[in-house]
C-alpha cells in the first residue's frame, strides 16, 4: 500500500505503508511457481493426470453447466500436427501431454435436445459463457498440476490458428479451442518474470484511472530489468512498449487473427443470432 503525501504546489512523497505481517494458509506455490517450457522425457502417470484433470473439473462453472471439452493428447503424432499450429513453440512436442480447453456447446445441445429443449446457445455470449468455463477449469488444472511438481505453460496461439487446430483435432460445430496447456515434468528453472506492483491491478471499491505519472511508476520495474532493456535492444526499439506493439503483438497480426477467429466462431455455429 502507498500513502501519498502532498505538499501544496511544490512537491509529493509517496511512503510505503508495510503492515504487520498477516499469517496465512497460502501456500509457497504462489510465490514460486513459472511457466515450464522445457520438460524431462519422465511420461506423467495416467493415474496422477486423471487426479489432476478430476481437480481441475471441481472448477465453478455457469449453472455448473459445464460447457467445455478438454482434449488430452499423448500420441506423437498427434503432438506433431499440432506443432505447426502452435508456431512450432518447441513445448508442443516436448512436452508428455499437451491439454487443449475448448469451449463446449455440443454436448450440452444434444442433451437439450433428448430432453426436447430448445437450446438457445447458438450465439456469441453462448460462446463467451463456455469459455469462461474452459479457462477456470484450465487454470484449475494448472493449480493441480503445478501442486503435483509438474510444470505448465499456457499458448496463447491456440486462438490465432483456432480453425487448424479444429482440424486436427476433429472438433465438431458447437466446440472451439480457446487455450492449451503444456504439461510435464520440469527440466529448467526460468528467472522470476515478475509482476506489476499490486496497486497498479488493485482498484479500491471503485476504478481510479491512472495519471501518466502512476503509469510511469507502476512500469518502471518492469522497464528497469535487464532481460527487458536486452529486449529494446535487441530489437532496435525506443521502449519496451514498442517491443510489444511492434514486434510480439502486433496491429497487423490482431487484426488478421481477428477476422479468422471470427470466421471460427462463425463456422462452428456461435454467431447464428
Ligand atoms: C493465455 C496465455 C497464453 C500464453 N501463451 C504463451 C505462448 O504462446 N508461449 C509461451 O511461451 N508462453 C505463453 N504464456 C505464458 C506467459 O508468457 C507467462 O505466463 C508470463 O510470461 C508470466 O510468466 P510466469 O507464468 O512464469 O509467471 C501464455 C500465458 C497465458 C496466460
Amino acid at each position: 500500500m502507498y500513502i501519498r503525501l502532498r505538499f501544496k504546489y511544490v512537491f509529493s512523497v509517496t511512503l510505503r505503508y508495510i503492515p504487520d505481517k498477516v499469517m496465512t494458509n497460502l501456500p509457497d506455490y504462489f510465490k514460486t511457481r513459472r511457466s515450464i517450457r522445457t520438460y524431462t522425457s519422465k511420461p506423467i502417470d495416467d493415474e496422477l493426470l486423471n487426479e489432476i484433470l478430476n481437480a481441475g473439473c471441481r472448477a465453478s462453472t455457469t449453472g455448473n453447466m459445464q460447457v467445455y471439452s478438454i482434449i488430452v493428447t499423448k500420441d506423437e503424432n498427434i503432438k506433431k500436427a499440432l506443432s505447426p499450429c502452435h508456431f512450432n513453440q518447441k513445448m508442443v512436442t516436448g512436452a508428455p501431454v499437451v491439454l487443449t480447453f475448448c469451449a463446449d456447446f455440443n454436448r450440452f445441445n444434444k442433451w437439450c435436445k433428448t430432453g426436447n429443449a430448445d437450446a438457445g446457445y447458438a450465439n456469441f455470449l453462448s460462446f463467451f459463457t463456455a469459455s469462461i468455463d474452459a479457462l477456470l477449469v484450465a487454470q484449475t488444472v494448472c493449480v493441480a498440476a503445478e501442486s503435483e511438481g509438474l510444470g505448465i505453460c499456457y499458448l496463447g496461439t491456440t486462438t490465432y490458428m483456432a480453425h487448424k487446430i479444429i482440424e486436427v483435432l476433429n472438433l465438431p460445430a458447437g466446440v472451439v479451442p480457446v487455450t492449451t496447456v503444456t504439461l510435464g515434468w520440469p527440466s529448467e528453472e526460468p528467472i522470476d518474470p515478475g509482476r506489476l506492483p499490486l496497486e497498479a491491478v488493485i482498484h479500491n471499491d471503485i476504478y481510479h484511472d491512472y495519471s501518466d505519472a502512476e503509469i510511469k511508476e507502476y512500469y518502471s520495474e518492469k522497464e528497469a530489468r535487464e532481460d527487458s532493456r536486452q529486449f529494446v535492444k535487441e530489437n532496435k526499439k525506443e521502449s519496451l512498449a514498442q517491443v510489444f506493439t511492434d514486434i510480439r503483438y502486433t496491429r497487423k497480426d490482431n487484426v488478421q487473427f481477428s477476422k479468422i477467429f471470427l470466421q471460427v466462431l462463425n463456422d462452428q455455429g456461435f454467431m447464428n443470432q
